[in-house]
């Protein structure tokens, strides 16, 4: 019953029709969220899914801070935008420079939230786990932490 919504919200833009992300996704981070009591099915891990991306409304908030789809701004105009809607900073994954180029892209926006779902900053729990974060390769791009002193293209849907 969440597949209209999830193929609305939660597209895989790279490969139209296909369920192989939404599978990644649960094998790769559902199965380790389902030790909450809250996530542990697949309809719930993907129906929290659907209701924290509505909760949160990205696009609203940076169309609200006039950033819109391609055009090129500065990692910091991103993070403030959150920032300033939500007192969170937001960790910002970019796939890298192309060569001779100084611009990165914008690949993923990602929020951490406690176990009972209020938003928090990332780091916090990236200091307490240390050594444990263990840095995976993204699905499909090579996705890796900003460089805030490069420019970041947001690109639109049909530029992926
Ligand atoms: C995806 O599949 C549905 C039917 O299963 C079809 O109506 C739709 O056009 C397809 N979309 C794309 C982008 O291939
Ligand atoms: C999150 O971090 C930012 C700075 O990076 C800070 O300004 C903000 O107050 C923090 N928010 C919370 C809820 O701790």
């Amino acid at each position: 019953d969440l597949l209209a919504e999830m193929n609305k919200w939660w597209p895989d833009v790279l490969h139209p029709n296909c369920s192989d992300f939404w599978k990644h996704e649960w094998i790769k981070h559902g199965t380790c969220a389902a030790s909450l009591s809250s996530l542990n099915s697949q309809h719930k891990y993907f129906s929290k899914g659907l209701e924290l991306y509505s909760r949160l409304d990205l696009n609203s908030v940076l169309e609200k801070f006039g950033i819109r789809p391609s055009k090129t701004y500065l990692v910091k105009d991103i993070k403030d935008a959150f920032l300033k809607t939500y007192s969170i900073e937001p960790k910002i994954q970019c796939l890298p420079p192309q060569q001779s180029e100084e611009i990165q892209t914008l690949g993923q926006i990602e929020f951490c939230f406690t176990k009972d779902f209020q938003m928090e900053n990332c780091t916090v729990t990236e200091e307490i786990e240390g050594n444990l974060l263990i840095k995976t390769k993204s699905y499909y791009l090579p996705l890796h932490v900003c460089d805030d002193t490069l420019n970041i293209y947001y690109p639109s849907v049909e530029l992926i």
